[in-house]
Formats: C-alpha cells, structure tokens, sequence
C-alpha cells in the first residue's frame, strides 16, 4: 500500500512539473489565464491595472486610458486584423510552408531546418509585420538569412508562394498587395544586399 501511495506521489509530481514546463514554454498560456503585461504596450511605462482591453484572449493593461484607445484603434486598423487575426496567419503560414516546401527552387534551404520552428517563427514574424499584437523577438531578417547564398529567384520564388498561399485563401487583391509590400520591405535584408 505504502508503495502504491509513493509512486502515486512520484507520477502526480512528475505530471505538475510537465505541466508548468509547457506553460513556461509558451508565455501567452500563461497570460491568457492570469493579468498580463506590467509595462504599457504604448509608453513602456508601468501600467495601471485597472486600464486594461482585450483582444484575440488576451487581456491587456495601459499606463493611460488614451494608450489603451492608440492601441485598440491601431489593432483594428492593422493589416493583421484585416486578414483575419491569429488563427488566418497561423492557417496562411502552415499552407505558405506546404508549397514552398514543394518547390524545388528553394525546398533545399529547408532540408536540415526544423520546421515546427520555422512554423512559428514565421507566424510570429509576419504578425508583428501586419501589426498583430505582439513585438517580433527573433534574429532581424539580415543575420536570420546570412550565408546562404540567397538571390532574386530564392526572394520572389517564397514572394510567390505567398501570394498564391493568400490567394487560395481567397484574400483580396488590395490585401496582397499590402502583404507584399510588407514582404518586400525585408528583401534587401533577406538576399544580404546593402542598406539603401
Ligand atoms: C519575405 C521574405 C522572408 C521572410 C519574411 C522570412 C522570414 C524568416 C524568419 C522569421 C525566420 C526565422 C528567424 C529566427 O530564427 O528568428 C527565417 C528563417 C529562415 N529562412 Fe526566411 N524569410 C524570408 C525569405 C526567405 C527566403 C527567400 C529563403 C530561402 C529560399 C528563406 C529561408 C529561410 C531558412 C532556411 C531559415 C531557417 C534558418 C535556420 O533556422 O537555420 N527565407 N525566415
């Protein structure tokens, strides 16, 4: 009995420490449940608990009751809300990785490359690019693709896989056109050209 009762014990610790590493593992688990951010998302200043706003989930805290307004208007306003918010990019970018991944112009690149990570980071790159809610915290897209010899074909071939990833989705041209101008805006970083 005294052994059952010990491993009982043992199983139910071994559980909660899996448990909180998968929380610790994805911060937003963790802020969806609880109060959120302590530092104003507009100003960087501390925030006042009792000024706060929700989106996609999430709630979030402001210094001021006009930094929360600036904040919520710019969300609505964002290429990102436009496209359709968290789950359309998620969806866009695992469909984005399915072509390019079939694409024998640049499917090479990806070969040693995990890309449940390449997932994510991607849908985490290009939501903070559209003005999705949080800040891009990865390598900046020069260091991100230095050395491998990128070039012009490599840059539009993804540019295209985008492109008609959206347009499967049936996302207006006017929004596409937006997407590639933000896309664009990477190139020179992305093929290691100088800066203008
Ligand atoms: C619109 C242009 C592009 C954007 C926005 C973009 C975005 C990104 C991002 C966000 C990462 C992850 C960076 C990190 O780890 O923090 C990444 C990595 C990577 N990108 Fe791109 N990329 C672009 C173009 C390209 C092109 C043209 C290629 C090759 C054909 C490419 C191949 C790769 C590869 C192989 C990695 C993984 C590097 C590694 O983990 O070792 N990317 N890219």
């Amino acid at each position: 009995m005294k052994l059952i009762l010990s491993s009982l014990a043992t199983i139910t610790a071994v559980m909660t420490l899996l448990v909180n590493a998968a929380l610790a593992a994805d911060p937003a688990a963790v802020a969806t449940e609880t109060a959120t951010n302590t530092v104003c998302p507009v100003t960087g200043k501390p925030v006042d608990p009792s000024i706060t706003a929700e989106y996609e989930g999430r709630k979030w805290s402001f210094a001021k009751e006009a930094c929360k307004t600036k904040w919520v208007k710019a969300r609505e306003d964002s290429l990102y809300q436009k496209l359709g918010g968290k789950g359309a990019i998620d969806a866009a970018v695992e469909a984005f990785y399915v072509k390019v991944l079939a694409d024998d112009r640049v499917k090479h690149f990806f070969d040693d490359v995990s890309m449940d990570k390449q997932r994510r980071k991607q849908k985490e790159f290009l939501s903070a690019a559209f003005g999705g809610p949080l800040p891009w915290t990865g390598k900046d897209m020069r260091k991100a693709h230095a050395g491998m010899g990128l070039t012009e074909v490599h840059f539009n071939a993804i540019a295209e896989n985008l492109v008609n990833t959206l347009k499967d989705l049936k996302i207006s041209q006017e929004l596409i056109d937006q997407v590639v101008a933000v896309a664009l805006t990477t190139k020179d970083d992305v093929l290691g050209r100088p800066k203008k």
